[in-house]
C-alpha cells in the first residue's frame, strides 16, 4: 500500500458494547454498557478515498452495504473527511447483536468504527472528537435526532451522564458491580425514528419536575449505593407512558419481576427490550428462572440474559502494523 502521511497501522479490529438507554428517567442523557453483547468492526487501510463496506455478518442479509446507510460507515467516513485522510478503508462489520432492539446496536457499530479508523491513526484524535464522530453515524439511526446515551456508554463504559454534546460533556459514574441487569429482549423490532414519532413534542411543567427529581435521585442512588432509592427513583414519565403500549405483555412481565425482587421495570432505549436492575446475581438468577417458565406459558419469544453494568466499554481486538 502506497506510503500515508497518517498512517500508523494498516489494519484495526474493534469491539463496541451494546447499551441501555435513558435507564428510566434519564430519557435521551442516562445509559449504560452490557457486558458480552455488543458490534466488531474491522478496518483495513487501501489507497482509495472513502469507505467500501466489503463484508458484514451476523445480519441475516438485512442490513445494506450502502455507505450512506449504515451507522458505522457514517461514522468512519465523518473521521476521514475530518482529517482529510490521504486514505481509504475497507470495512467488515459483525454484527454481533439484535439491532431495532433498544440496546443501542447502531450506536456499538459506530463507536466501533469510529475508534478503530482513530486506532490507524494511533489514537491521534481526542475522545471527544472521536465520540463526536460515532454520533454523526448513530444519527443516521433516529430521523437526525441527536442524542448520544447510547454511544456514550459504548464509547466510555461504565453509566453515563450526556449533560451536554456542545462542548462534549460526558459523566462517567461508579457503579456497583453487585447490581445485575436482567435483560428481556422480545423478539420484534421496533425502529428508534418509529418510537420517537409517537412521543409529544412538549412536556408538561409538572412532569418535568417529576423527571428532574428521579433523575437528580437515580443518581444520588448510584452513588451511595443505595438500592432502595435507585428503586424508587427508575420511573420514566416522559417517554414509556407513550411506549409500553408497543411492548407484548409489558404489565405481566413487570409484575412478575418486580414481584420477585426487581429493583425496577423499564423500556431500554426505545424498546422493546426491557430491563430490570437486581441487588445481586442471585436475585437475578432466580428471577431469571421465573421470566423463562413465564416466556413459556405465554407463548412469547424472547431472549432473556444478564449482565452487570460493564466498566471496561470498547476493546481493541487487533492492530497491525
Ligand atoms: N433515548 C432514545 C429514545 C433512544 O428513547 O428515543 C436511544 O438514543
Amino acid at each position: 500500500m502506497r506510503s500515508s502521511k497518517l498512517l500508523k497501522y494498516t489494519y484495526s479490529k474493534v469491539f463496541a458494547p451494546a447499551t441501555v438507554s435513558n435507564a428510566g428517567p434519564g430519557f435521551d442523557t442516562f445509559g449504560f454498557a452490557l457486558d458480552r453483547l455488543g458490534d466488531i468492526i474491522e478496518v483495513r487501510a487501501n489507497n482509495d478515498k472513502g469507505v467500501r463496506i466489503s463484508e458484514i455478518t451476523g445480519d441475516n442479509g438485512k442490513l445494506s452495504k450502502d455507505i450512506r446507510k449504515n451507522t458505522a460507515s457514517v461514522a468512519a467516513l465523518s473521521l476521514l473527511k475530518a482529517i482529510d485522510a490521504d486514505f481509504g478503508i475497507d470495512m467488515i462489520i459483525n454484527k454481533r447483536m439484535p439491532f431495532a432492539s433498544g440496546l443501542g446496536s447502531s450506536a456499538a457499530s459506530a463507536v466501533a468504527a469510529a475508534i478503530a479508523v482513530n486506532s490507524l491513526l494511533k489514537n491521534k484524535l481526542p475522545d471527544d472528537q472521536v465520540l463526536l464522530h460515532a454520533l454523526d453515524g448513530e444519527q443516521i439511526a433516529s430521523a437526525g435526532d441527536i442524542h448520544a446515551d447510547n454511544v456514550a456508554p459504548s464509547y466510555y463504559g461504565g453509566f453515563t451522564i450526556v449533560r451536554s454534546l456542545s462542548p462534549v460533556d460526558i459523566i462517567k459514574l461508579p457503579f456497583s458491580q453487585s447490581i445485575t441487569c436482567l435483560i428481556i429482549y422480545p423478539h420484534i423490532s421496533i425502529t428508534t425514528k418509529e418510537s420517537r414519532k409517537i412521543l409529544p413534542k412538549q412536556v408538561p411543567i409538572g412532569t418535568a419536575v417529576k423527571q428532574s427529581a428521579n433523575a437528580g435521585a437515580l443518581i444520588a442512588g448510584i452513588l451511595t449505593n443505595d438500592n432502595n432509592l435507585i428503586s424508587r427513583s427508575m420511573i420514566d414519565s416522559i417517554a414509556e407512558p407513550y411506549r409500553v403500549r408497543f411492548i407484548p405483555h409489558y404489565e405481566e412481565l413487570s409484575s412478575l419481576l418486580l414481584g420477585h425482587g426487581a429493583l425496577n421495570f423499564n423500556i431500554s432505549g426505545s424498546g422493546p427490550t426491557v430491563f430490570s436492575f437486581f441487588q445481586n446475581i442471585k436475585k437475578a438468577e432466580q428471577a431469571r428462572v421465573q421470566i423463562l417458565i413465564k416466556l413459556i406459558e405465554i407463548k412469547m419469544d424472547a431472549d432473556v440474559f444478564l449482565s452487570k453494568v460493564n466498566q471496561k466499554g470498547p476493546e481493541q481486538l487487533e492492530l497491525v502494523k
